[in-house]
């Protein structure tokens, strides 16, 4: 089998580029080691920028995300027994953000990509890539016991954290940076109305909580646990009891609990992974990069990886120049390090940090109060919020 681009992994990022090239007129072949059901019963987060949207729509997958989606105009921070609106509307002349579960992002470009017969290989077993050092890269899988092997000019590293694009890239090669953190974040998901209806996020000396949606009728919240906390220690009550402690009295009065449709615990990370691109290989998404989720920013960079590498491939196949391969790196890059900082940071003013003492979590008042009064604080978690423009390092 032959292809123009390998795309290896069918989460958001393989399934984006798939659809991108698709529209663009470039084939792609998508090999996924899962099953399309397993791909979507991962719940992840669930907030968009407008580019992200954007690119949605330029993809052709926008329709439900319209129809279903929540547009927010802010959110809350809850410190120190206060909540404070973030009018990110105001703050950044006019700019919003979509509440949207990854999984319906998911499911919709998996629909789109089943109405246009594209090829999709789920239950791909022990897949290689080979020879992207040379002008012809090539993929192997097995599947139902078979060997196959997919020749193509480019292969497109979509295969998240734990794939197997960036396991190949020569070690001397590569260069990684991470943080891992010393809590995790327990979500759950249930349908019941969501508390407020916009997001709180909460810092409080019990450890930070995040009152999410998915729906007026469906809502996804998390608390900061250590990393030794196990899924079974958390009944749904005790879920319930915790956060209600963590919430202020008229949102802990307003909570209206039920069973979990999900439950489980996630450890929080920053890594970045440099450069992005291995002779004709390129990692996108989280393959290339984790943020933490506290900024919600970890769809949002994978999909404009996706625009900059289809880009990318568009100028190679359309304008015969390589311009494009050879500056995704440094593009993607620039943007990934801002999401990255940002992310750190908004992560590192709302947590329980036991190790650094009690004087951690005065200073973090401290800053928070200062930014929410001072015009110049509460922009800077605005813009960054509702996102960088496209164009931004370009
Ligand atoms: N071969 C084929 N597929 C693989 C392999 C492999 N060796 N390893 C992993 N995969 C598949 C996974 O099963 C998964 O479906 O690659 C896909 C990667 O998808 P994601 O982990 O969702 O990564 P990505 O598409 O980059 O999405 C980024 O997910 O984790 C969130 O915050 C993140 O929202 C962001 C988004
Ligand atoms: C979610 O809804 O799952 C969510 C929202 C915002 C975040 C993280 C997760 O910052």
């Amino acid at each position: 089998m032959r292809t123009q681009v390998a795309i290896i992994g069918a989460g958001p990022s393989g399934l984006l580029l798939g659809q991108l090239l698709h529209k663009a007129g470039i084939d792609a072949v998508i090999i996924e080691r899962q099953s399309p059901e397993y791909v979507l019963g991962r719940i992840r987060a669930g907030v968009l920028e407008q580019v992200a949207t954007d690119l949605l729509d330029e993809a052709g997958v926008g329709q439900r995300m319209h129809a279903e989606g929540l547009v927010h105009t802010g959110f809350d921070m809850l410190f120190n027994g206060e909540r404070h609106r973030i009018d990110l509307e105001k703050l950044t002349g006019g700019k919003k953000v979509m509440v949207y579960g990854q999984t319906e992002v998911t499911r919709d470009l998996m629909d789109a990509r089943q109405a246009a017969g594209l090829p999709t290989v789920y239950d791909a077993a022990n897949v290689q890539v080979y020879d992207f050092e040379t002008l012809s890269p090539r993929v192997t899988y097995e599947k139902d016991g078979q060997s196959h092997t997919l020749a193509c000019d480019f292969i497109a590293g979509c295969d998240g954290f734990h794939g197997v694009c960036r396991a190949s890239a020569p070690r001397s090669a590569i260069k990684e940076f991470e943080k891992v953190y010393p809590f995790g974040w327990l979500g759950l998901l249930s349908d019941t109305p969501p508390v407020h209806h916009e997001l709180i996020y909460v810092n409080h000396p019990r450890g930070f909580a995040l009152c999410s949606q998915r729906s007026a009728t469906r809502s996804r919240y998390y608390l900061q646990v250590p990393l030794t906390d196990k899924i079974e220690q958390w009944s749904d009550e005790a879920f319930w009891q915790e956060l209600k402690l963590r919430l202020d009295p008229e949102a802990a009065g307003k909570l209206e609990t039920g069973p979990s449709i999900e439950k489980s615990i996630a450890p929080l990370r920053s890594f970045v992974t440099e450069p992005l691109r291995f002779g004709r290989m390129f990692l996108a998404g989280d393959a290339g990069h984790i943020v933490p989720p506290t900024g919600a920013k970890g769809l949002n960079l994978a999909a404009t990886d996706v625009k900059y590498l289809m880009d990318a491939f568009v100028e190679f196949y359309q304008e015969q120049s390589e311009a494009g391969i050879d500056g995704y790196s440094e593009r993607c890059l620039k943007r990934i390090w801002r999401a990255e900082r940002f992310s750190w940071w908004f992560t590192s003013i709302m947590h329980t940090f036991d190790s650094e003492g009690a004087i951690n979590g005065k200073l973090q008042q401290a800053e928070l109060d200062y930014l929410m009064h001072s015009e110049a604080g509460l922009k800077t978690i605005a813009e960054n919020y509702v996102g960088l423009p496209l164009d931004f390092g370009a």
